[in-house]
């Protein structure tokens, strides 16, 4: 239900991440926004380039969205070797490890990402890779075991997870560089939407149509682009082309998505927790049945980022409504969306059994 979210950060289509998309990034230099891992990143590539060696094994940690997989592209392109890219849960056996280890060649990039779903039985094999390029393999059983050790070409390891409190403690030591990706400034998806622009060939789109996208984004690359597909869809087809403020209002309501990036879902949430339970507290549980969703979905895909703007406090006692979440329900402020009052609201009240707002394509 919650799968086709437009505002989720998760990629949800080829469109999204398509590794040859003119979007994504394709140097240091292009890539918008994480001001300090970048210069971290800059001056660590520059120092090994200089001796000759391959690039510290970095780990990414954070959102999903953020540009994880991006960097890991990007490095290898500064470092003019190739990116290999592969996930926890496809290296179910040591040997899938051992076989794609030995295909690298110097200073090429492996990037594994969901990296804490990583099997701990293959979790073994990367330690030696990562410290000293070598894999140690058992081969024959019993009495005639014996293990032989095999040479690797020195690498670089890059690790993206969203859950790095589920990494191991030697896993996580062994990475010269451990960074946290940050949400985004809407000055920075701004950029990022300036830049989109110019590649998908839109002229004469005002700077607040673009504000107007980036307030929307939830502090991710992923959903400001996403949004940006959406609003270029809508001018083409109801607005002969032209996107301004008012176009994508128009076609951001359709999509149920209001001017802090709230959707049906997010609001049926505030709701419940206004209506049924007077701004809370409120627990978690009592909030899943009320809703008839699940404890879980909430906990992932609806919570954290109400938490992060500040329109929900998780206390002690349970959920709590803030002030300013509240003056965000407010009947006027949706005033200047172009989707009539009556649906929006009708649209939170039905969010239980009819979760897809009109025009939400899947
Ligand atoms: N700093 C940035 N500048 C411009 N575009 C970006 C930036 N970061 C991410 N993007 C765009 O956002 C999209 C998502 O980025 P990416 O796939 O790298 O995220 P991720 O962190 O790997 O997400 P996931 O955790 O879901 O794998 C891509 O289409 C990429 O082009
Ligand atoms: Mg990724």
């Amino acid at each position: 239900m919650a799968k086709q979210r437009i505002i989720s950060a998760e990629s949800q289509s080829p469109q999204d991440d398509a590794p040859r998309s003119t979007l994504r990034p394709r140097c240091l230099g292009d890539f918008v926004g994480q001001k300090d891992l970048i210069e971290r990143i800059s001056i660590t590539l520059e120092a090994v380039q200089q001796r000759g060696e391959p690039m510290e094994h970095i780990l990414l940690h954070g959102p999903p969205g953020l540009g994880k997989t991006t960097l890991a592209h990007i490095i290898a392109a500064e470092m003019n070797t190739r990116a290999f890219t592969t996930s926890g849960p496809a290296l179910t056996k040591a040997g899938d490890l051992v076989g794609t280890l030995s295909r690298l060649q110097p200073r090429d990039v492996l990037f594994i990402d969901e990296i804490h779903r990583l099997p701990p039985a293959v979790e073994e094999y990367i330690y030696p890779a990562m410290e000293e390029f070598k894999v140690d393999v058992i081969v024959d059983s019993g009495r005639h075991a014996k293990t032989i050790s095999i040479a690797l070409a020195p690498f670089t390891l890059i690790g993206a997870t969203t859950r790095a409190g589920l990494l191991s403690g030697p896993l996580r030591n062994r990475f010269g560089i451990s960074h946290h990706l940050r949400f985004y400034t809407n000055k920075e998806l701004l950029q990022i939407l300036r830049r989109a622009v110019d590649q998908l060939g839109l002229g004469g789109v005002s700077e607040a149509a673009l504000s107007a996208i980036a307030g929307r984004s939830r502090g991710t690359p992923r959903v400001t682009l996403r949004l940006l597909r959406r609003v270029r869809d809508f001018a083409q087809v109801r607005a002969a082309g032209r996107i301004d403020e008012a176009v994508v209002a128009d076609a951001l309501a359709l999509e149920g998505v209001d001017e802090r990036g709230l959707d049906h879902l997010d609001r049926a949430y505030l709701q419940t927790l206004a209506r049924t339970y007077a701004g809370g507290p409120a627990g978690l549980e009592a909030m899943a049945a009320t809703m008839g969703d699940d404890a879980g979905t909430l906990e992932d895909v609806v919570e954290p980022y109400l938490l992060q703007i500040g329109f929900l406090a998780r206390t002690r006692q349970g959920r709590r409504l803030t002030p300013a979440a509240a003056e965000h329900l407010q009947p006027g402020r949706h005033a200047g969306s172009a989707l009539p009052q009556t649906a929006l609201f009708s649209s939170i009240v039905t969010a239980e059994s009819d979760p897809q707002p009109a025009g939400l394509s899947p």
